[in-house]
């Protein structure tokens, strides 16, 4: 697809997993994809097969750090094609037993720091754009391991996709969501490092395919949903679950 040639996208969490999967994706398919990250060996070992990438490091919990992402990314480019919120965090806990620390962190890295650098960048999509969030199906079923916190920040994004695409439609700005199921990154090695434990057996077999998804299945979502292929699709969450939202 050539239609990525020249394009510019910002990708939050482009260091691991699915921010990683998708701005390998994108900068393969020509795009200029400026990527934040916190861990420096996780942007190091994404610089290695793709020196091209633009991180700029960052952690977000610190409010501090939106200004400084957006003002970086105003010194790189004047337009931006799109915008992913893929940077999140997770900690299991049932709800007695939940820190405030930890849900508002799980609130400002999964839901505020999306939301604030969306809001500084807006201006550069010029030209219309898309932007997605990453929820989670946890915002939706029941989590193994219980973690209500985590389903408060992913919940949010729904909400947030649903608001912005009708405030934002008519500049031409499509927002969308996707929901993965599992999938495969360090973010959940604690699950496979359990592989063959029964409790994790049983839920692979609830996903009708099967198995758990990896990374790159959803930045394919994603790359679609940032493409002209989607061009009338805007306000909707999508699964990309193997299934598993059907019961
Ligand atoms: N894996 C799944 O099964 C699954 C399912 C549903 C939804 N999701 C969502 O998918 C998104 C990507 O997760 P993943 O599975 O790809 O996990 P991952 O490999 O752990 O990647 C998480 C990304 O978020 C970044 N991040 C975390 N805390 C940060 C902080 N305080 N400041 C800056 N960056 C921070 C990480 O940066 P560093 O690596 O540089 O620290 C990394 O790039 C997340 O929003 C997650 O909630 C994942």
């Amino acid at each position: 697809m050539d239609e990525f040639k020249g394009k510019v996208f910002l990708i939050t969490g482009g260091s691991s997993g699915i921010g990683r999967a998708s701005s390998l994706m994108l900068s393969k398919e020509g795009a200029k994809v400026i990527a934040t990250g916190r861990d420096d060996s996780h942007m190091m070992e994404v610089l290695e097969i793709d020196p091209t990438i633009d991180f700029i490091k960052s952690d977000l919990r610190d409010e501090n750090s939106y200004k400084v992402i957006v003002n970086r990314v105003f010194e790189k480019t004047d337009v931006l094609n799109g915008f992913v919120h893929c940077a999140g965090v997770t900690y299991p806990e049932p709800c007695e037993t939940f820190r405030l620390r930890e849900v508002k962190e799980m609130l400002t890295v999964n839901v505020l720091s999306g939301f604030e650098i969306l809001k500084g960048v807006l201006s550069l999509m010029k030209k219309g754009g898309s932007v997605v969030f990453i929820s989670s199906i946890d915002a939706f079923y029941k989590s193994t391991p219980p973690s209500s916190g985590y389903a408060l920040a992913k919940g949010s994004l729904i909400s947030l996709t649903n608001a912005l695409a009708p405030e934002l439609g008519e500049r031409e700005i499509r927002v969308n969501a996707v929901i993965p199921g599992l999938i495969r990154t360090r973010m959940t090695e604690d699950f496979f490092a359990e592989e063959f434990s029964a409790k994790n057996e049983e839920l692979l077999k609830r996903i009708p395919l099967k198995r758990e998804g990896k990374p790159e299945e959803v930045a394919s979502l994603i790359k679609f949903l940032l493409s002209e292929e989607s061009s009338y699709i805007t306000g909707t969450s999508i699964f990309c679950d193997g299934g598993y939202h059907t019961g």
